[in-house]
């Protein structure tokens, strides 16, 4: 342990968190952009803060699935994630299905080295399973993506876990209470069920392709909103939207964004190139309705 280190932790301006030394602010206000860890690889060392301030090490989560293999739209949430400096990627499942670039988007994901939670489709796509009971659209595009998965990647979709703890908070695709049959999280009713299973106070999911804010005191309750703080006492249960196939009527891509330090969670909504992506799935050989959906958000 280093002189610096070992000063900033018997003075206090150093404090542990997940066993990790944090710089410390102890004055009012807060102004993550002036923090840094401590330690570290040289990209991520230490600056020292200007004096008067503490620090804590900026930590923001990008939270993004339901891609669907909509290359042009995950492309332009991970470069907006970025731009917004967040520091961890978190992918909620269903990386292909019914657009165009299973292998490119699969392939992304996999090369963030990030937490990934396993989609039905991530699971469809992966099996030889029948796949008579799916509406044909979904029929379709899961044959046609599995023609376009090599044995090694439905290897990497099929060994995905269901549900995973990623630092303080709990990822699933589809439900807490039923992961693996693939219910749909549509009202505050089934929001409870998921609830009784949740053991961390975030949980953020996908599946519905809506984005959604559940909360739990009191009561379970919905909110409306694109962005809420995080109270202590309440849980949250976060439905982060759709990447590559927005079912809530706006086209325009979905995650969110959770920021540790500041106690805030964003849903951002971005314009991405939907010509390109739509006439892939033409020149695929794919329904064409795939296409004339991403449009409508639905
Ligand atoms: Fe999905």
């Amino acid at each position: 342990m280093s002189a610096d280190r070992e000063k900033g932790i018997a003075d206090g301006r150093f404090r542990f968190i997940f066993g990790v030394p944090f710089l410390i602010r102890l004055s009012r206000g807060s102004d993550s952009r002036a923090c840094a860890r401590i330690g570290g690889s040289p990209a991520t060392r230490s600056v020292r803060p200007a004096p008067g301030w503490e620090c804590i090490e900026p930590m923001k989560f990008a939270l993004f699935g339901d891609i669907h293999a909509n290359l042009e739209a995950l492309q332009t949430v991970l470069a907006d994630a970025r731009a917004r400096q967040c520091t961890h990627f978190v992918c909620l499942g269903d990386l292909v299905g019914y657009n165009a670039n299973p292998v490119e988007c699969l392939d992304l994901v996999r090369d963030l080295g990030c937490p990934v939670v396993k989609g039905n489709h991530d699971e469809e796509a992966s099996e030889d399973t029948d796949l008579e009971g799916l509406n044909p659209l979904a029929e379709a595009a899961l044959l046609w993506t599995r023609a376009q998965l090599d044995e090694q990647r439905k290897d990497w979709l099929r060994d995905l876990k269901m549900i995973r703890q990623v630092r303080d908070f709990t990822i699933v695709h589809a439900t807490l209470d039923s992961p693996d049959s693939w219910a749909y999280v549509m009202n505050k009713f089934d929001a409870m069920a998921s609830f009784s299973y949740q053991f961390t106070q975030l949980c953020f999911y996908g599946h519905t392709h809506a984005p959604k804010i559940y909360l739990k005191d009191d009561s379970v309750y919905s909110v409306d909103r694109t962005g809420i703080s995080v109270k202590p006492g309440t849980k949250y249960f976060i439905n982060c939207g759709s990447v590559g196939q927005p079912r809530d009527g706006d086209w325009r891509a979905a995650y969110a964004t959770y920021d540790v330090v500041g106690k805030r969670i964003e849903i951002h909504r971005l314009e991405y190139d939907i010509d390109t992506a739509q006439n892939k799935i033409i020149e695929a050989g794919l329904p064409e309705m795939l296409a004339t959906r991403l449009a409508l958000g639905k």
